[in-house]
This record gives C-alpha cells, sequence and structure tokens, in this order.
C-alpha cells in the first residue's frame, strides 16, 4: 500500500457555546463541507516523519524544532506511535489540506488531527473507533485550547449530530425530516478560542450569579433546539438562535463585525442568526428555509464584507 488518506467534518455549534464549557447543554451537528483531508504515504525507510501542508507551504522534514504550523501534526504523530505498536515513528509522510478555515469556530483544529488520525490507522492497519478518536482527538485540543468543553472532537469524529453535556455521553440527535439550509459568514477575523474561554472565566469570577443565570438560560435554548432541531421545527429554532445571540452578547463574546453580518442575514430573510464558536470575530451562521432565502442571505454577507461563506444543507442524514 502507498498511500491511503482520510477526512472529516468541521463543526457547527447551533446553540450553547461557552454555556458548554460549565456544563450545560450545547447542541451541533457535523458539516457536509467544508472539511479537512489528510494523507499517509510511504517514505524513506529511516527517515523521522514528515509532515507536509500545502495549504501553508510548509514542509517538515520531522527533525527538531518543530514549526509552530505543525506542533498538532507532531503530537499527533506521536500519540499515534505511542498507542498504536503497528505505527512506526519513522518511514512515512503525514500530508493535510483543510477547507476549514483556522480558528474561526468551525472546528478546524480537531478536524484536520481526525482526519490525520483516520488516515494513519486506515495506513498501519490499526482500527480506530469513533469514541477512541474522539478521546485522541479531544487529548490534541487539551494541548492547545486548555479547558475545551469536548463538544468539537465530539462532533467531529462522531459525526452526527448531538446535544452535548460535558462529562456525560452525548445524546444523538434523529435527523430532521425536512430540509433546511445553512449559511456562515466568516468576518475574516481569527479568534482564539483559549483566550476568549479565558476571558469569560474571568468575567464570570467578577460577576458569578449573572454568569450562572447566562449560561444557565444558554442551556435552556440548547434543550428547546434539540427538539426543534430533531423536528424540522426551522422557524422555532431560528428564534432559539437570534435569543442566544443575544446571551453571547450579554456574556460580551459578540464583535461589531459578527453583528453587522447577524443583522445583515436576518434582514435578509434567515430564519435566525448568530455567532458560532468562541466568538469576538471567527463565523456567524444563519438560518434559511429555502435556496432562495440562502442565496440571498450570501449575498447579503458578502455585501457586508464576509471573507468567506459556506452554504450547507441540513439534510436528512444530519449532516449539514
Ligand atoms: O471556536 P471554537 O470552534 O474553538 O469553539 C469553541 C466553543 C466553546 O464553547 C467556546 C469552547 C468549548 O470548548 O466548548
Amino acid at each position: 500500500m502507498r498511500s491511503q488518506s482520510a477526512d472529516a467534518a468541521a463543526k457547527l455549534i447551533l446553540l450553547g457555546e461557552h454555556a458548554v464549557v460549565y456544563g450545560h447543554a450545547a447542541l451541533a451537528i457535523p458539516l457536509g463541507k467544508p472539511r479537512a483531508m489528510a494523507v499517509v504515504s510511504r517514505a524513506a525507510a529511516g527517515r523521522p516523519v514528515s509532515v507536509e501542508l500545502p495549504d501553508l507551504g510548509l514542509r517538515w522534514d520531522g527533525t527538531a524544532p518543530v514549526p509552530r504550523d505543525a506542533e498538532t501534526f507532531a503530537r499527533v504523530i506521536r500519540a499515534a506511535a505511542e498507542r498504536f505498536p503497528a505505527v512506526p515513528r519513522e518511514g512515512w509522510k503525514l500530508t493535510v489540506r483543510s477547507q476549514i478555515p483556522f480558528g474561526c469556530g468551525l472546528g478546524s483544529g480537531s478536524a484536520v488531527a481526525a482526519a490525520s488520525f483516520r488516515a494513519i490507522g486506515r495506513f498501519f492497519r490499526v482500527p480506530i473507533s469513533p469514541p477512541l478518536l474522539s478521546k485522541m482527538v479531544f487529548a490534541i485540543e487539551k494541548l492547545h485550547h486548555g479547558n475545551p468543553s469536548g463538544i468539537d472532537n465530539t462532533v467531529v469524529a462522531i459525526g452526527r449530530p448531538i446535544l452535548f453535556r460535558k462529562g456525560r455521553a452525548p445524546r444523538f440527535l434523529a435527523a430532521p425530516r425536512s430540509p433546511c439550509l445553512m449559511v456562515i459568514g466568516h468576518t475574516g477575523v481569527k479568534h482564539r478560542t483559549s483566550e476568549i474561554v479565558a476571558a469569560v472565566s474571568r468575567a464570570r469570577g467578577k460577576d458569578p450569579a449573572r454568569y450562572a443565570a447566562l449560561f444557565r438560560d444558554i442551556g435552556r435554548l440548547s434543550g428547546q433546539g434539540a427538539k426543534a432541531f430533531q423536528a424540522s421545527r426551522w422557524q422555532e429554532l431560528g428564534r432559539l438562535m437570534d435569543r442566544n445571540q443575544e446571551l453571547l452578547e450579554d456574556i460580551g463574546v459578540s464583535s461589531p463585525k459578527l453583528g453587522t453580518l447577524i443583522r445583515a442575514a436576518r434582514k435578509a430573510g434567515a430564519l435566525g442568526a448568530k455567532l458560532t464558536g468562541a466568538g469576538r470575530g471567527g463565523c456567524m451562521t444563519a438560518l434559511c428555509a429555502d435556496a432562495a432565502v440562502a442565496r440571498r442571505t450570501a449575498r447579503a454577507l458578502k455585501a457586508a464584507g464576509a471573507a468567506a461563506i459556506f452554504i450547507t444543507e441540513v439534510s436528512r442524514n444530519g449532516k449539514a
């Protein structure tokens, strides 16, 4: 076998980011696109495992020091070799590409790690079950984010819509019967999840009662949203997203650019719109009843200055 490839979905949090860090529920789905792709191929025997990231124009020959952009993959390679005796520490190469913008709330870090582990598993014929994959991706996420809730790795590794609560088994949701579209707009502003989560934690420390109430309210919206999602009650889900956005603004994680895109989407006819992921930049998402509204929303987002736009369908298998 000369090479094996694998991919992984981006994730989209529909409701519940930040509150999920404090044990409340969040609703998230995998996205059909954008995706991350990894290829494992044979290389010269005796050479350390090398990494190629064509999107970044980066080649790393596997020797110290590890370039910053290759750190995730150095950790993935080490974790795979430590866990699976069949995975050698030399003689192969990992190539990773991603359509998922980095640092924008769509789970790019989890997706590139998951695609890499999957490709490694295929190449060296070690079965990696979705729960094990989720665990291994979580370990990588922890090195980057410090205190991740676990939602990204779970959605990306398991690939199904979930109602997630930290420390509990995820509740898988039934696929909605009628289709609906998501239009995702990127502000063009990269964020660092760990810094935003730390800022929220500091603000919570100064006013614990207020933040407890905000997080509890957000958690409730996620529970209601899961029911609306499964029953394809899109208008209701849109209203819940709008309400969640207000609460995220109260928490202090929105931004003027996010606000501009969110208002533009609503004006174009979206059923609801909110930031998704850690906020203060990154992406927003808008729920659209049909393709015509989605196209109008995408045009409005472009006119309002979105740096990238993705339109995906929430299809019968639950993947958007
Ligand atoms: O921006 P992202 O994709 O890293 O999503 C972060 C979601 C948070 O709830 C803010 C953090 C977490 O670990 O759940």
